[in-house]
């Protein structure tokens, strides 16, 4: 059986704008190369209420990961990582560490991200930065600890 993922933009361009959302077929192109099956995709502005309640309905479709992109930064319209801390049970700062970390070495701006990951009952929940590069680089990093992650949980 394959695990399955849930995916939720948040851009205020993209969901208001109607520019294309690249970043979400990234993360959908690169779970699927791993297997994964998708539950939901949705696009949000950047509004914490909103992407909280996103949040919260993936939760219960029981979405063993679910990969937010987008407003992780420091513009004020960034609150992924607050509507994600409201949502999850307990946090898994080492992910977003190693995210960071390995981003660093790539680009020194990895550190203005301040994504967050964590479980919400039987989901875990990662932050990733917005844009396709970072996107992919920071999916390399946490891919190959996601599954053990989702035994331990299950
Ligand atoms: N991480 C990686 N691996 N590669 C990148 O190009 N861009 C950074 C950072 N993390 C980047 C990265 C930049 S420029 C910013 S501003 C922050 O992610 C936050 O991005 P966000 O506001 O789109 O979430």
């Amino acid at each position: 059986m394959s695990y399955t993922y849930s995916v939720l933009t948040a851009s205020d361009r993209r969901a208001l704008d109607g520019l294309e959302d690249l970043g979400g077929q990234k993360v959908m192109a690169v779970m699927a190369r791993h297997g994964y099956t998708r539950l939901s995709y949705h696009v949000v502005e950047d509004d914490k209420a909103k992407i909280e309640a996103h949040l919260r309905a993936m939760v219960d479709e029981g979405a063993n990961v679910i990969i937010t992109t987008g407003g992780t930064g420091f513009a004020k319209r960034d609150v992924t990582p607050e509507a994600t801390r409201a949502v999850i049970d307990k946090e898994a700062p080492g992910l977003a560490e190693l995210m960071r970390y390995e981003s660093y070495k790539i680009t020194p701006h990895a550190m203005l991200s301040r994504q967050v990951c964590g479980i919400a009952k039987d989901s875990i929940i990662i932050n990733l930065p917005g844009s396709v590069k970072a996107i992919e680089e920071n999916l390399d990093v946490v891919l190959p600890l996601l599954s053990h992650g989702i035994d331990l949980i299950l």
